[in-house]
C-alpha cells in the first residue's frame, strides 16, 4: 500500500491580542463577566481533563458510553467522509472512538489551547498513521479556513457539550456557521441533557474542588499574561443551576470589598459581587432540534446513554 503523507503542521489563526481587550471589557460591565474560552491554557486544559475524572462529572463518561455503544451506527449515518473537523478538540480522546469506524483521510482538530492541541494531534498522528492530521490553533467562533490539503467532504465533530457554553443566540450562530461551511454537510454534536438540580450542581461542585481550581485558573492566567493583581484566595467558586434558563452558571465571587489592577486599570469588587465565568446549557432533544432547525440544520438521529443523561445528535444541512 502506498504510504499516505501526514503532516503535523499547525496553522495558527488565533487572534493574539483579544485576551486583554476581552478582560477589560468584561470587568467594566455593571454585571462582570469573562469569556469561558480563556479557561484553557495548558493548566486549564489539564484541569478540565481532571474534572472529567471526578465522580460527579458524569458528562464525559456518558458521552464515551454513547460512542462505545453506537459509533458504528454513527459512521453509517454520516456516510463516507474524507475530513473530520473537530471543534474544541482538547485531548481528542472521544475522537478515537469515531476514527476507529469512519474511513477518514484527514483530521483537523481546532482548539484555542495550543500546547494540548499539538500534543493531542501528535498522539493521534502516531496512532492513526494513515490519517493526515492538521491541527488548527484557532477560535472556532470566528471564520477560519481549513489548512491546505483538507479538501473534500467534511463532517464537523463537536463533542463535550461545549456548544452549551454559548448563549442560545451565539450557539445558533455557531450552528449556522457549521451549516454554511464549504464542503460540510453534516455534524455530530454532543449535548448535555436537562436533569435534576442535585445531579447538575454536584457535577460542577465536585468534592475535590477540581472545578473550583479550573474556575480560579482564569485569575491565575490574567495575573500571568496580563499583569493582573488578583489574589485568587480572595475569590470563591460558585456554580448554580438556573432552571428558568436551563443552564449551570459558574461564578467567581469576591469574598471581600477589594480593588484589583489589570493591565494598568483598576476594578472594584464589593464583598459578594461576582464575575460570571461560564454558562453550561442543558438541553432537551426537542429544544436542540428547534435551535438547529433555525440555523438551517435538521436533527436526523440522536443517541443517548442508558441513563439518558447525555446525547450525541446527527445534524444535516437542510436542503435549500
Ligand atoms: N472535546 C473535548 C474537550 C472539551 S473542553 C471533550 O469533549 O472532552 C472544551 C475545549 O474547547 C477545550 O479544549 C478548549 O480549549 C476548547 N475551546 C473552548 N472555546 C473555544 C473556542 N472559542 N475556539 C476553539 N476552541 C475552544
Ligand atoms: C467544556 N464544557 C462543556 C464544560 C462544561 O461542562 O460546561 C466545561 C466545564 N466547566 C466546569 N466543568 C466543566
Amino acid at each position: 500500500m502506498r504510504p499516505v503523507a501526514r503532516t503535523l503542521d499547525e496553522a495558527t489563526q488565533a487572534p493574539a491580542d483579544g485576551f486583554l481587550a476581552d478582560v477589560l471589557e468584561g470587568l467594566s460591565r455593571p454585571a462582570k463577566r469573562l469569556p469561558s474560552k480563556y479557561f484553557y491554557d495548558a493548566r486549564g486544559s489539564r484541569l478540565f481533563e481532571a474534572i472529567c475524572d471526578t465522580p460527579e462529572y458524569y458528562l464525559t463518561r456518558a458521552e464515551i458510553e454513547i460512542l462505545g455503544d453506537h459509533a458504528m451506527e454513527m459512521a453509517a449515518a454520516v456516510g463516507p467522509r474524507r475530513i473530520i473537523v473537530e471543534y474544541g478538540s482538547g485531548a481528542s480522546i472521544k475522537t478515537r472512538l469515531l476514527l476507529d469506524h469512519l474511513d477518514a483521510s484527514a483530521y483537523v482538530p481546532v482548539d484555542v489551547s495550543r500546547g494540548p492541541l499539538l500534543a493531542a494531534s501528535a498522539a493521534i498522528a502516531r496512532d492513526y498513521p494513515k490519517l493526515k492530521v492538521q491541527p488548527l490553533h484557532a477560535d472556532f467562533t470566528r471564520p477560519f479556513s481549513l489548512p491546505l490539503g483538507a479538501l473534500g467532504r467534511s463532517l464537523v465533530y463537536f463533542p463535550g457539550s461545549t456548544i452549551g457554553n454559548f448563549e442560545p443566540h451565539d450557539a445558533t450562530a455557531l450552528l449556522r456557521q457549521i451549516a454554511r461551511a464549504p464542503g460540510c454537510d453534516g455534524a455530530l454534536i454532543g449535548i448535555d441533557l436537562v436533569k435534576s438540580r442535585q445531579v447538575l450542581e454536584a457535577a460542577y461542585n465536585d468534592r475535590d474542588l477540581v472545578t473550583a481550581a479550573f474556575n480560579l485558573n482564569l485569575l491565575h492566567r490574567i495575573n500571568g499574561e496580563l499583569d493582573g493583581e488578583f489574589q485568587p484566595g480572595r475569590f470563591s467558586h460558585r456554580a448554580v443551576f438556573n432552571e428558568a434558563a436551563s443552564r449551570i452558571e459558574m461564578h467567581l465571587v469576591s469574598k471581600i470589598d477589594q480593588v484589583v489592577g489589570v493591565g494598568g486599570r483598576s476594578f472594584s469588587f464589593r464583598a459578594g459581587e461576582s464575575i460570571l465565568t461560564e454558562l453550561s446549557h442543558k438541553y432537551t432533544l426537542d429544544g436542540f432540534s428547534d435551535m438547529s432547525s433555525s440555523a438551517g440544520l435538521t436533527l436526523t438521529q440522536a443517541w443517548t446513554d442508558d441513563a439518558a443523561r447525555f446525547a450525541v445528535v446527527h445534524l444535516v444541512r437542510r436542503a435549500a
